[in-house]
């Protein structure tokens, strides 16, 4: 029993397979899955699969790749889309300083004005943070007070972790974890309290081990399971249950 918190099958590498790549996930014992948006379009096909699909629920946000199109209508759509009871989640929102595909400011600004639809609505968010640690954190510390919400694919130090964990959120672990050969994930991967934790594929993108280099799909995700359990000298049922508690608690999924 699973749950991938976070998961891109609108991706059009599912185009041809999208269907058998659902059931196989039902198949492995996968219980839900949070399919989150990075754009406008991507967030509507992202509720569309989530009306079609019990156990896929929507996320819908704009992420900061995209920021430089984002306009005001957009805010007040995502507003309205929040509203659906099969949307749990505004994201995937945050920055993005690896790409630098929009400016910084505008990703900072859209970042915050998201947040605000966050809190307009009562949902939690999903962050996006690549090499933006110390602006994410800055922006959370300032606009994210009284929300909930977690650090997808989380890749900071155990020091920020505290941080994050202090502030309530929780941090979501996706193939990366499999990989790191430099212990600092795995160190986050060990500490971080059995409360807080979240296991995500990111699919189709970072591939666990031993698929690594495949395209990635939600049936993947105990690769990630199995890795996080390992590093804690945890059973992996406990982690797997514990996780997906966790994910049902973040997103008010009964
Ligand atoms: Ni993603």
């Amino acid at each position: 029993m699973l749950f991938d918190s976070h998961a891109h099958l609108d991706d059009n590498r599912f185009d041809n397979d999208r269907a058998e790549v659902i059931e196989r996930a039902k198949e492995a014992g996968i219980v839900g899955i949070v399919n989150a948006g990075a754009t406008m379009e991507s967030s509507a096909r992202s509720i569309a699969l989530a009306e079609e699909y019990d156990f896929i629920y929507a996320a819908v946000g704009i992420h900061p790749h995209d920021a430089k199109e984002a306009s005001k209508c957009d805010y007040d759509q995502l507003a309205a889309w929040a509203v659906n009871p099969k949307v749990v989640a505004i994201g995937e929102i945050g920055l993005d300083y690896y790409y630098d595909l929009s400016p910084r400011e505008v990703q900072q600004q859209v970042f915050i004005r998201q947040l605000d639809v966050a809190r307009q609505c009562n949902k939690p968010f999903i962050i996006h943070d690549r090499d933006a640690h110390g602006d994410i954190m800055d922006i959370l510390k300032k606009e994210a007070k009284g929300l909930t919400g977690v650090l997808h694919c989380y890749s900071g130090s155990w020091e920020m972790a505290k941080e994050v964990l202090k502030m309530g959120f929780y941090i979501s672990f996706a193939g990366p974890v499999t990989y790191a050969k430099d212990g600092k994930l795995k160190e986050v991967a060990t500490n971080v309290p059995l409360d807080r934790l979240l296991v995500e594929t990111d699919c189709p993108y970072l591939t666990p081990k031993p698929y690594r280099g495949r395209r990635n799909e939600p049936a993947y995700v105990k690769f990630t399971a199995e890795e996080v359990a390992g590093v804690r000298g945890m059973d992996f049922a406990a982690l797997a249950e514990a996780a997906t508690a966790n994910t049902k608690h973040l997103f008010g999924i009964a």
